[in-house]
């Protein structure tokens, strides 16, 4: 298992009494499965919608309800829970709970702890949209606020009770950026960073184009970390089949033309620029109006140029302005990486070996040689997750 940002983190997860509580076991499995330290805290509600033991199979970990658990005898479970915890999370939250926790009160474990905790607490409220939107919930939330809490609002849709409306909890793609971020180092706090991922399309007619077999996902898993991170990220990315990443402003192009008028558009911005993208190097000299037909084929493939953006960059980098390149080698990799950091001006490269069936396009993994004017790293074969982060490690060393 590649270690994740949850590897070894201590998170305490409140469940109270919602029927959304079966989706916060699958919560908990997936932080359990990442290696992070779960400790359920259940109110006497939520008990009535799933057991302990189910969330004490999942967590791998003792699950606590009562203050004064006769067996655990744990009578200061609260100010333990409360003191090593990295994260809670209180989700679902009821009404109840949101009221407990805005008035200070504490009349069971689950709210004792939070109190007694200094680490981030995340609430996540799921009931009624009725009652979800009653002034009075609604200014307990905001009472959370000011407490310093992060509230996550829950999604529209239609509840266990028929109803449809905001209420319902949301999906753990939605949650999990959020988490990561509070308990990750804030070190890219407000840097903006540009980040260019996946290919770009060079259109030949209506139906075809020319392209590569970049899947985006390197430039994704770059910008997740960097906006967990605390940075300000720009995606300008190709055609992929990944979601934006949360947090994180993205602009979609098709051609490598229409990539280097976006980067451009947003490069002056941006402290740091990352091109991970695999640009077009050529394009059809001319795109057909109609579908060219299957004889006639050869004659259209006149190739052009594309513009080099990452050369552009290099040409324009302003004084304190951070450029990081990719280089998509098959061999010789120092040496290629050296040329192109040279060539093209640049901080920073990370150079990956695409001749590997474990490595560069589509893997989910990834190792990349970064090399700057006096140093070269390899790497380890990691996730491109994991990858992402060494090398926003190494942008915060030159920053
Ligand atoms: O997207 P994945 O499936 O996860 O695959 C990841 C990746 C293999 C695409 C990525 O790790 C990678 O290597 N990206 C760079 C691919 C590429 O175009 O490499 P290159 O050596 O051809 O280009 C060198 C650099 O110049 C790159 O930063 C590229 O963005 C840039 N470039 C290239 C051509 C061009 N016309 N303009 C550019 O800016």
């Amino acid at each position: 298992m590649m270690s994740s940002v949850y590897t070894g983190k201590r998170i305490v997860v409140g469940v109270t009494g919602s029927i959304a509580a079966f989706k916060v076991a699958g919560w908990v499995s997936t932080l359990a499965k990442e290696e992070a330290q779960v400790s359920v805290v259940m109110t006497r509600s939520a008990t009535q919608f799933i057991t302990p033991l189910t969330f004490s199979s999942l967590s791998g970990n003792k699950v606590h309800v009562d203050m004064f658990d006769a067996e655990g005898g744990e009578t200061m479970a609260h100010i333990m829970l409360g003191r090593e915890a990295d994260l809670v999370i209180v989700a679902p939250a009821t009404a109840n709970t949101i009221g407990n926790l805005a008035g200070g009160l504490a009349p069971d474990l689950l709210s004792t702890t939070i109190l007694a905790t200094r680490a981030p607490v995340i609430v996540c409220p799921a009931m009624n949209s009725r009652m979800y939107t009653h002034p009075a919930v609604q200014n307990n939330l905001k009472r959370l606020v000011e407490c310093n809490y992060t509230v996550i609002d829950p999604d529209e849709g239609v509840m266990a009770c028929k109803e449809d409306g905001k209420g319902r909890l949301p999906e753990w793609d939605q949650v999990d950026p959020i988490f990561q971020k509070s308990i990750s180092k804030q070190d890219l706090k407000a840097v903006k960073i540009l980040i260019t991922a996946g290919p770009t399309r060079e259109a030949i007619d209506p139906a075809r184009f020319l392209s590569n077999r970049s899947s985006g996902k390197m430039g994704y898993r770059l910008a997740e970390a960097a906006a967990r991170r605390g940075a300000e990220v720009t995606l300008v990315s190709g055609p992929t089949a990944l979601a934006p990443p949360v947090g994180v402003r993205c602009v979609k192009v098709q051609s490598a033309v229409d990539m280097h008028a976006a980067v451009m558009q947003h490069a002056e911005e941006n402290k740091v620029i990352i091109k991970s993208a695999a640009v077009a190097d050529y394009r059809s000299r001319e795109i057909a109006a109609e579908k060219i037909k299957k004889d006639k084929i050869s004659e259209h493939l006149e190739l052009a140029r594309n513009p080099d953006i990452l050369f552009e960059l290099g040409q324009r980098k302003k004084s304190g302005q951070l450029l990081v390149g990719f280089a998509a080698e098959s061999s010789n990799l120092e040496v290629e990486g050296r040329k192109k950091l040279e060539a093209k001006n640049l901080d920073l490269i990370a150079v990956n070996n695409i001749n590997s069936d474990d490595t560069g396009f589509e893997t989910d993994n990834n190792q990349v040689l970064l090399l700057s004017a006096n140093d070269a790293e390899m790497l380890p074969f990691t996730s491109k997750a994991q990858t992402s982060d060494l090398i926003l490690d190494r942008v915060c060393r030159l920053l």
